[in-house]
């Protein structure tokens, strides 16, 4: 089944020319003079590991018809620079001996469990055997022959780009118009690092390479001394930063109303609070717009402050939250098609600068909820958006007010006020006060931690003085 999402990530990225996979793990190789997102190693391994889990979500009931999806998944990416085609051959040479090492133990593993074995004993059987003593476990105590296992199984899967030919219109006489089409395939071979499978691949050694020996052995402390790991400065505050992808489409086609959709904000803000429910270590949120900040205590752990491991597990869980809530928020809007959000992290190395950072993001939401209600109104009143643009070009705060209210009648003051000031989430305290069994005064009962939301001031100290638990080191 992971193969359809494998295809649609495929067909989303163009530079994307070979994906590899198995079990819960994917390798998307992108061709190498891509420019995508300037090679920003960040954008990049966040957005694949996005749109993959948005894929995954929207598609989970074409699969899983009767089965519920009990939570919502989040997949880690990280991005790993092959210096050369010898280094991607090796790559996925190491790939796919896992796919099989792997598969063929959970293979004994599992028929040793069914015939009656516990867990731990399965495993001691299995200890220290070889590739062939696990094949004669199989064929002798359970009649299996592992090279007749599905190929799916055995070798995991492989997608690559080639050209097909695809009807893409009719003329007026009603014969076909046929175009080559870049698709992706799927195929299960023994050896994708082989030299045999690769070079038949037009676009594979097009795009990636050309293999000129085959891999020998797999070293895999070769292979992994290119895995590049960025690690988050210690005792700083980590921000991570998550914005929606190409969301200027994605309203448009979804109708959210203009300049703010009440509803998209709030699904916006459901999945915060879920990301503050998942992880601990995430103290404080501040969204707006298709954009949210997420702010990690500073003494945190959380993936030992691997930059990819934290940006692809918070970015992929806010954005399967957000494809699972979607009909709660628009019961009567069908998704038209996976979203998917970018993710970036920054450390922030005092209290004083991420204060700074936060007020920025308040600001901008400020400033640009100002423009665009003024903007839209202007639209909605029969002006082109050039005329529109030309109307606000170089006016102020002050002046923008005074034109909602003189054109408008609207008071931009008391427009909502997830509008104006964003949204904040974070954690409090409610302290459930309970009677005294003898008189009637209250005491501090127990103390529940509960998730608010709040369209708060954070520009102004005085809200961090008052919650100075938030923030607290
Ligand atoms: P990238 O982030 O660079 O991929 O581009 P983007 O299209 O997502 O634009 P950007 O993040 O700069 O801005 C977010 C865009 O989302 C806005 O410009 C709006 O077009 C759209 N958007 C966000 N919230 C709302 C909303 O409540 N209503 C409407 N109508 N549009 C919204
Ligand atoms: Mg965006």
């Amino acid at each position: 089944m992971v193969a359809i999402f494998v295809a649609a990530v495929l067909e989303e990225y163009p530079d994307i020319t070979l994906a590899y996979g198995y079990s819960d793990e994917y390798s998307f190789v992108f061709k190498k003079t891509s420019r995508f997102y300037q090679r920003r190693a960040s954008k990049i391994q966040s957005l694949v590991a996005s749109f993959f889990v948005s894929v995954y979500v929207t598609k989970w009931k074409e699969f899983f018809p009767q089965k519920e999806l009990k939570y919502a998944p989040s997949f880690c990416s990280k991005v790993i620079s092959c210096a050369s085609v010898e280094v991607l051959q090796a790559y996925l040479a190491w790939r796919q001996r896992d796919c099989h090492t792997n598969n063929q133990y959970n293979t004994c593993l599992w028929m040793l469990v069914r015939s009656g074995k516990t867990k731990s004993e399965a495993h001691e059987i299995l200890k220290g055997t070889q590739k062939q003593q696990k094949n004669e476990l199989l064929f002798q105590q359970f009649g299996i022959n592992y090279k007749m296992l599905p190929e799916l199984f055995r070798q995991g899967s492989c997608l690559y780009k080639t050209k097909v030919e695809e009807t893409v219109k009719h003329d007026e006489n009603g014969n076909p118009i046929k175009r080559l089409r870049r698709r992706a395939i799927l195929v299960h071979s023994e050896n994708i690092a082989g030299k045999s499978f690769w070079n038949e691949q037009l676009s594979l050694h097009k795009d990636l390479g050309h293999f000129t020996v085959e891999v020998s052995s797999i070293e895999r402390d070769y292979v992994r001394s290119f895995e590049f790991e960025n690690r988050l400065l210690p005792l700083t505050w980590v921000v991570v930063r998550i914005d929606g992808c190409h969301f200027h489409r994605f309203s448009e086609v979804h109708e959210f109303e203009k300049p703010n959709d009440e509803k998209a904000l709030k699904l916006m803000n459901s999945c915060a609070v879920a990301v503050l429910e998942e992880v601990q270590d995430i103290v404080f949120a501040y969204g707006v717009s298709d954009e949210y900040s997420f702010v990690l205590k500073k003494d945190s752990k959380f993936y030992n402050r691997h930059a990819s491991k934290i940006v692809s597990s918070v970015v992929s869980f806010f954005t399967s939250t957000y494809v699972i809530r979607w009909r709660e928020f628009f019961p009567h809007k069908e998704l038209k098609y996976p979203p998917s959000f970018d993710g970036r992290a920054v450390c922030y190395p005092s209290y004083e600068i991420l204060l700074d950072y936060m007020a920025w993001r308040q600001v901008d939401c400020h400033i640009n909820n100002q423009y665009n209600t003024c903007f839209w109104m202007l639209v909605k009143s029969g002006k082109t958006k050039t005329e529109a643009q030309e109307y606000l070009k170089g006016t102020q705060t002050r002046e923008k007010n005074e034109l909602l209210r003189q054109q408008f009648g609207i008071e931009y003051n008391s427009l909502p006020l997830i509008f104006r000031m964003g949204s904040s989430v974070f954690r409090c305290k409610k302290q459930e006060a309970v009677k005294e069994e003898d008189g009637g005064t209250c005491k501090k009962a127990e103390e529940e931690v509960v998730t608010t939301t709040d369209h708060c001031n954070i520009i102004e100290r005085c809200f961090w003085e008052e919650h100075p638990h938030i923030l607290a080191a």
